[in-house]
C-alpha cells in the first residue's frame, strides 16, 4: 500500500469551500485513477432518505455534523476511493485527522467572487438561504479558512477547469504515493 510520511494513502480525499468543484472534480479523477467516486452529501441523503435542505430544517445543522461525522467513521475501511466531502466537514478537525489517516487530503480553493459566480443559481445548500449570500461566503469562508489550509495539498481553482484541476490532482497523488527509493 502506498506509504507518505508514514500514512497508509489509500484514498484521495477532496475538501473545500461550497462552489469549489469537488463533485466535478472528483468525478473526473476517480476516472484518471480508475477509483471508486463517492460523495459524503450523497451517502448522508441517501443514507437518511432526505435532502441535506430537509435535515438543516427539521433537525439543525448540528444533526447533519453528527451524520457527517459518522460518515467519516466509516471511511477508514474504504480502500482506491476518491472522497468528496461537504463543505464544512474539516472544520472539525478530528474529521480532518480521520481523513488524514488514509487518504491525501487535496483543497480545492476559489475566490468568494468566483464561489458566488458558480452557487448563485443553484439553491440546494440552507448555509446560503440568506438575505446576503454573498457576505455569508466571504464569512463563512474568513472561519474555515485556517481549516482549510491543514490540508495535505492546497489548489486554486479560480482560473482553471475541473479537467486541468484533476489532472494537477492526479499529479500529486501519483508523487505521493510513488514507492520510496
Ligand atoms: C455545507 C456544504 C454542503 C453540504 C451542506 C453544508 C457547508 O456541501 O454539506 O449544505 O457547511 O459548507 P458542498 O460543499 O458539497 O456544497
Amino acid at each position: 500500500m502506498a506509504m507518505h510520511n508514514g500514512r497508509h494513502l489509500a484514498n484521495l480525499a477532496l475538501v473545500g469551500f461550497m462552489g469549489t468543484g469537488k463533485t466535478s472534480v472528483g468525478r473526473v479523477i476517480a476516472e484518471y485513477l480508475h477509483f471508486e467516486f463517492l460523495d459524503t452529501d450523497d451517502l448522508i441523503q441517501t443514507r437518511t432518505g432526505r435532502t441535506i435542505a430537509d435535515i438543516f430544517a427539521k433537525d439543525g445543522e448540528p444533526a447533519f455534523r453528527a451524520l457527517e461525522r459518522q460518515i467519516v467513521g466509516e471511511l477508514a475501511a474504504r480502500n482506491k476511493t476518491v472522497i468528496s466531502t461537504g463543505g464544512g466537514l474539516p472544520t472539525n478537525l478530528e474529521n480532518l485527522k480521520a481523513l488524514k489517516a488514509h487518504a491525501l487530503v487535496v483543497c480545492l480553493w476559489a475566490a468568494p467572487e468566483k464561489i458566488w459566480e458558480r452557487v448563485r443559481n443553484q439553491s440546494h445548500r440552507p448555509l446560503l438561504h440568506d438575505p446576503d449570500p454573498q457576505r455569508k461566503i466571504r464569512e463563512l469562508l474568513a472561519v474555515r479558512e485556517p481549516f482549510y489550509k491543514q490540508a495535505d495539498v492546497l489548489i486554486n481553482t479560480d482560473q482553471r477547469s475541473a479537467r486541468e484541476v484533476a489532472q494537477q490532482i492526479v499529479l500529486q497523488f501519483k508523487l505521493a504515493t510513488r514507492p520510496a527509493r
